[in-house]
């Protein structure tokens, strides 16, 4: 039985790939924060180095809660789970040998590129402190892609705007279906079940370490996906739109939020199963589970 290092088991992601590492008969050996927090990277060497993994999955990661408004009010475990910690694990990891996969975000690009296509892991990030344009949460999640950029044995896989066919107050579409008034926009998203299948097939196919854009192919505008919700008759309700970003900016949100369109042809080429995007949502929408039934 292959053994797997999983950090951030108990969150959104994480109990995902704890589930799927699960079903697919690997060993899920979760580290908790209270094994990481003031250990040094010699005894987090010992310690994990015991397991004797075939590789790690690091989802653990700051996204500030309901949403990235939050990271505004708390930068230090911000910065630290965002860009500090995935420092510490790289710094492991190649200690040991390790091959390991990280949990990068697309929230690292705003809009698409000039030439109209979709960013590209060749792309570098333009919503980041870099760029003195973004939300702390983006600003924080490229400079953890900055950080690893060095490393050999790792895969940065990119998750943007994760959903699923199950209700939850993480779940895009629970969103949509329950926001007052919605922001259109155009964005690339990842149907989460796809996103841990292909991050751990990554292992499996012996894929190159590297960058890995995994979002379904294809982006979908907000009235789009709107639309397609009540086309599956999950909402008899009128969804409402601001009337531009500003208004959004100045009556819903502390920090701009990034919009973006990504390229997932090379996760293709890897031969990760990556669903086109119009497929999985109305999938999702079809086989919806509510978590308790709202007045949506
Ligand atoms: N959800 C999204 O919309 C989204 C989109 C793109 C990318 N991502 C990325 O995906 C990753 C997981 O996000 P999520 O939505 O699953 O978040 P989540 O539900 O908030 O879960 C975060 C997990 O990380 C752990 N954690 C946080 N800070 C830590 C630290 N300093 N040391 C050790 N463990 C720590 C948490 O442990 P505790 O239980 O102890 O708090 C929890 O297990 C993050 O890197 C995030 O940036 C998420």
């Amino acid at each position: 039985m292959k053994k797997v290092l999983l950090l951030g088991a108990t969150g959104y992601v994480g109990s995902d790939f704890s589930k799927l590492l699960s079903e697919r008969f690997y060993e899920v050996i979760r580290i908790g924060r209270s094994e990481l927090e003031g250990r040094s990277i010699s005894e987090l060497v010992d310690s994990w180095g015991s397991h004797a993994a075939d590789f790690l999955i690091n989802s653990a990661g700051y996204t500030g809660k309901p949403n990235v408004d939050a990271c505004e009010l708390d930068k230090a475990n911000c910065l630290h789970g965002n860009a500090v910690l995935p420092g510490t694990i790289s710094k492991v990891c190649q200690q040991l040998g390790l091959r390991w996969g990280h949990v990068s975000s697309g929230c690292i690009f705003t809009g698409r590129r000039g030439d109209g296509g979709g960013f590209t892991e060749l792309d570098s990030p333009n919503f980041s402190f870099r760029q003195n344009n973004c939300s702390f949460y983006s600003g924080t999640k490229a400079l953890g892609e900055e950080i690893l950029r060095d490393d050999p044995s790792c895969f940065v896989w990119r998750l943007r705007i994760p959903f699923s066919n199950l209700d939850s107050p993480r779940n895009y579409l629970s969103k949509v279906m329950r926001y007052d008034t919605l922001l259109e926009a155009e964005n690339s998203l990842s149907y989460l079940p796809e996103f841990v299948s292909a991050c751990i097939d990554c292992f499996s196919l012996n894929a190159a370490p590297g960058i890995y854009n995994v979002t379904n192919p294809g982006a979908v505008k907000t009235s789009e996906v709107a639309q397609m919700i009540q086309n599956a008759g999950l909402t008899k309700k009128e969804f409402r739109f601001f009337e531009t970003e500003e208004r959004f900016m100045a009556l819903a949100a502390k920090t701009p939020r990034s919009n973006c369109v990504m390229d997932s042809s090379k996760a293709l080429a890897a031969g990760l199963k990556l669903r086109p995007i119009e497929e999985v949502l109305r999938e999702s929408l079809a086989n919806w589970v509510w978590e308790s039934k709202v007045s949506a």
